[in-house]
């Protein structure tokens, strides 16, 4: 099956209460394919995490498009799109956003409670892809910072996903766990999955097929 991410002139800016708006993201457009890895680099503030937020159907733009798989995103109403966005797009939040109450298998497993995609045993695999069976019944706060970046990554792609938008995904990892982190979203992209990940990692420049340089909310 072949997937699509087809992001269509898209601005946001964000409003502030007697201050001058900022204007995040300016027209940008961005076409994606299976076996896509695309790194977006860019200097702080430049608009990356707006543009995966808008990418993932999880803020909606002010002007311009998001399609995935030919369906546009915010042409849903809210929980059609959280519906679509469960079964095809995974996002890994520049913080994690794990239930610190439910164990590590338990959050990758989340998807689940949506979906009932997967099973038990794919989890366990990921985890010890990942090297993290023995952690599997931890609580996100008895992990290291590095151990939760993959436990979100597993749930990704535990998910189903036809899609990973990974902010800075390899940011709080040693060059072991790095790479582990990498070549996982390698895999996924050579099995026909899109990534998009947001990196200012040298180690991660490498994995990438493509690089996108953004400046000043648009893509240079
Ligand atoms: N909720 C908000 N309200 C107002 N301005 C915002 C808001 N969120 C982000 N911004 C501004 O929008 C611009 C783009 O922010 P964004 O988070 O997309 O940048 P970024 O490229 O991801 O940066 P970083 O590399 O530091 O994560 C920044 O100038 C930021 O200050
Ligand atoms: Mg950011």
């Amino acid at each position: 099956m072949t997937n699509t991410l087809d992001i269509q002139t898209v601005s946001k800016k964000y409003e502030r209460k007697n201050q001058a708006p900022v204007q995040a993201i300016d027209a940008v457009s961005l076409k994606a394919e299976s076996g896509d890895f695309i790194a977006l680099l860019g200097p702080s503030g430049c608009g990356k995490s707006t543009l995966m937020l808008t990418a993932g159907g999880l803020l909606k733009a002010d002007s311009g498009s998001v399609a995935v798989n030919g369906q546009d995103l915010y042409s849903l109403n809210n929980s059609q799109r959280a519906e679509f966005r469960a079964s095809n797009i995974a996002y890994v939040y520049q913080e994690f956003h794990l239930i610190p109450y439910l164990s590590v298998l338990e959050n990758v497993c989340i998807s689940d409670l949506a979906n009932g995609g997967g099973t038990q045993q794919r989890a366990e695999e990921l985890l010890k892809q990942f090297g993290l069976s023995d952690r599997r019944d931890h609580l996100p706060s008895e992990l290291s910072v590095g151990e939760q970046q993959r436990v979100a990554l597993s749930r990704a792609i535990y998910g189903g996903a036809k899609i990973i938008l990974a902010d800075e995904p390899t940011g709080n990892l040693d060059g072991e766990n790095a790479k582990l982190v990498l070549q996982a979203l390698k895999q996924f992209s050579d099995d026909g999955g899109i990534v998009i990940m947001v990196t200012h990692d040298e180690r991660a420049l490498e994995y990438a097929k493509k690089q996108l340089k953004m400046n000043a909310g648009r893509i240079e």
